[in-house]
């Protein structure tokens, strides 16, 4: 089964054929970083529009790597929601379009469910039930993986999502969009244990996250400095920003998977991109005894072949979807 996967939920333009769920024959992805950078973060409005310009291009170019034609795929998916509703609908009419034209069927996929199976791409003997942690721009969750398509979320964050909390920690650092990266290289010449920041557990089993009480305190911390005109060492605060954030989200990851008795723990999204969170739940997945994967570097962040190996288990379990589909903001995972 080769599916024509599209991705345009935020900023990354993204096209793919996927065969069979596991086996990427094309992965194009055009990211729109360069152009959101000057504004510190994403413009909704702009991303929008720059993927209107994009799409068709990427679509022809994932095609074309995957040596075919629309003609031969026998699926066109979409990541229909989470995201920025005008830049999902780009995504979603094209997808909708390609469907009808070539009388494909069109499978509707969750982003988070997309993150969730890159998984399976590069582990294809990795297999449900396990627990992973999905850190991203957009999300902080932990889902429990019972099926190739049953998921339960476990918990999720409260306010700010991870990504998100390194995207504006990293502002008012000054190190520029996007955070993640810049954060995780300027930590190197930092102190984790410098400065203790708030580790915050929330939620009836104290599974859930606050990262907005975290940020806070950096911005406090860089304030109190400025006012008594003493100078910070950002290093210092870069790494102990991150130590914290990357402390709470692999243990609720163990703790999950404690509670939950699975064998297995995965990392998706942006934020597992972090080379400090992969180590340390490397570490302690070793500790108790579990297995760990988690996608390389260019499938942790938006791409399509994510979504392609995500629409192959939709499809298995009969989730299709007609010309009515539309772009949800704020899609539910269950
Ligand atoms: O999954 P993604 O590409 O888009 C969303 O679905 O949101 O995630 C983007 C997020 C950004 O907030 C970015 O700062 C973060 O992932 N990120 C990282 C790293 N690389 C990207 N965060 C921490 N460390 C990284 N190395
Ligand atoms: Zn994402």
């Amino acid at each position: 089964m080769k599916i024509l996967a599209i991705e345009s939920s935020c900023d990354e333009t993204a096209a793919a054929v996927v065969e069979d769920g596991k086996t990427v024959l094309s992965n194009v992805i055009n990211t729109q970083i360069e152009l959101h950078k000057e504004f510190g973060g994403v413009v909704p409005e702009v991303a929008s529009r720059k993927h209107i310009e994009n799409i068709s291009g990427v679509v022809d170019k994932a095609l074309d790597d995957a040596k075919m034609t629309l003609e031969d795929v026998d699926a066109v998916a979409v990541t229909y929601g989470p995201g920025l509703v005008g830049a999902l609908l780009v995504g979603v009419s094209t997808a909708k379009a390609l469907s009808f034209a070539a009388k494909k069927p069109l499978i509707p996929v969750h982003h988070i469910k997309g993150h969730i199976c890159a998984n399976y791409i590069e582990h294809p003997d990795f297999k449900p039930p396990f627990i992973c942690l999905v850190a991203s721009g957009g999300h902080s969750h932990i889902v429990y993986v019972k099926d190739f398509a049953e998921y339960k979320v476990l918990a999720k964050t409260n306010d700010d999502a991870a990504g998100e909390a390194f995207d504006k920690v990293s502002r008012v650092l000054g190190l520029g969009y996007p955070g993640g990266p810049a954060i995780q290289e300027y930590a190197k010449k930092g102190n984790p244990e410098a400065i203790s920041f708030p580790r915050v557990n929330m939620g009836e089993d104290g599974f859930d996250f606050s990262f907005s009480g975290v940020k806070t305190a950096v911005i406090n911390y860089i304030h109190n400095a400025e006012q008594k005109n003493i100078e910070i060492n950002k290093a210092d605060v870069a790494a102990s920003f991150q130590k914290a954030v990357t402390d709470v989200l692999s243990n609720h990851l163990i703790e999950c998977a404690k509670k939950y008795n699975v064998e297995r723990i995965a990392l998706a999204g942006g934020v597992a991109a972090n080379k400090p969170l992969r180590d340390c739940c490397e570490e302690l997945a070793k500790k108790h005894k579990l297995e760990f994967v988690c996608p390389s570097l260019k499938l942790c962040t938006d791409n399509a072949a994510m979504i392609g190996c995500a629409a192959y288990f939709e499809w298995q379990n009969g989730k299709t979807a007609d010309m009515t589909l539309n772009a949800i903001a704020n899609l539910p995972l269950e």
